[in-house]
């Protein structure tokens, strides 16, 4: 049978491991010989025990875990020419040509960019006698299908990506759980949400929440932002509400693109309104506990249409990424939703906010 492997790469995210679960089987299904690589690209680079057969078995009772049971890194290594010759070896030594990788934009791209570099990497392992004439021959051609795995939700292409779905819902959670205790003592809560440069979490928290008040990056705040916010949140108070929440994106930035902190906000509303206020950093419990039922079946079905993709690959064909388009799970082209990425950040950088919204096509 094909030599496939799949591996995690980058911050974690739940129902990594219903898409893990699902290229196993899929693979096993189909007759390959499938491997998981622990650790992300560092296990790759490592071989050894990090790259380690898998079954049908091997992936039992995994699906309600949050996190990914296979390990995720940040990896340097990878990014050296040294480090894609160990792990264009590991490969070869292990006969696989065919990877799924599951991560944010920036692991897509390092995977790319192997892929590019394959030819050259088994040339220069044969001219070192590590591989044979026979299997630079046999493993001409490296496979890879990419799965979009960050509960930010900020991949360019795809609806949804994996673990958002999740993280909303521990998010909604904890700010219900707040507006309890804040309307039992009249106070106003700022909380801080994920989604490093996206503002999708945070937006979507807020629009189901009820918040006042929401600070995300695409969108900075007029220059007079902490009089509006003022007027509203005293606004609310008049109407007879108890309590004021505001929802702050970490990555949230005022038009000039400097950040706007909880506590600068904290500030403003102690300083003018002298309400009694608290802030309440979500942070990693975000990306904590267990899957939604969205994102296991989001994995479950983006892991078997990237097993597919990989089998029906031609020497021709280019990386693909399978998304969410509506509720179908397509593929599309690796790259190109990669440099759409890039042109979101780009285009922030600028401070082109509707620009990037534009691209982004999701808030
Ligand atoms: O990309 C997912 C994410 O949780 C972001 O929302 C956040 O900015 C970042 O990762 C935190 O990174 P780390 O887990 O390395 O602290």
């Amino acid at each position: 049978g094909k030599g496939l492997a799949v591996f995690t790469s980058g911050g974690d995210s739940q129902g990594m491991n219903a898409a893990v679960r699902s290229v196993v089987r899929m693979g096993t299904y189909l007759g390959c010989k499938v491997y998981f690589i622990k650790e992300g690209y560092q296990g790759m680079v490592d071989g050894g025990e990090h790259i380690e057969e898998a079954n049908w078995s091997s992936v039992s009772s995994i699906i309600h875990k949050g996190g990914t049971i296979i390990g995720s890194a940040r990896c340097t290594d990878f990014r050296t020419r040294e480090g894609q010759l160990k792990a264009a070896k590991n490969l070869v030594d292990k006969g696989i040509t065919n990877i799924v990788v599951i991560g944010g934009d920036g692991s897509l791209t390092g995977a790319n960019e192997f892929r590019r570099n394959w030819g050259s990497l088994l040339d220069e392992l044969l001219t070192k006698n590590l591989i044979t004439q026979d299997q630079r021959k046999k493993y001409n051609h490296l496979n890879i299908a990419g799965l979009v795995g960050s509960i930010d939700n900020d991949f360019c292409g795809t609806d949804m990506t994996i673990g958002t779905d999740s993280a909303l819902h521990r998010i909604i959670e904890a700010i219900d759980a707040i507006a309890y205790t804040a309307y039992s003592h009249q106070r106003t809560f700022i909380m801080e949400v994920m989604g490093r440069h996206c503002g999708y979490l945070p937006l979507v928290a807020a629009l189901t929440t009820e918040a006042d008040f929401v600070f995300i990056p695409e969108s900075p705040p007029h220059e007079d932002w902490d009089k509006r916010l003022c007027m509203k949140l005293e606004q609310e108070r008049a109407a007879g509400q108890r309590l004021n929440i505001i929802i702050v994106a970490e990555g949230a930035i005022d038009r000039n693109g400097q950040p706007i902190t909880a506590e600068q906000i904290r500030k403003v509303v102690v300083d003018n309104l002298q309400q009694d206020t608290r802030i309440t950093v979500l942070g990693h419990v975000q990306r904590g506990g267990s899957p939604s039922a969205f994102d296991r079946i989001l994995g479950c079905r983006m892991g078997a249409e990237a097993v597919m993709a990989l089998m029906e690959a031609t020497e021709e064909s280019e990386p693909v990424v399978v998304t969410l388009d509506g509720n179908q799970a397509v593929r599309l082209p690796l790259m190109e939703c990669v440099r759409r990425t890039q042109a979101v950040s780009q285009a922030m950088k600028e401070k082109k906010w509707e620009l990037a919204v534009r691209i982004e096509r999701k808030i």
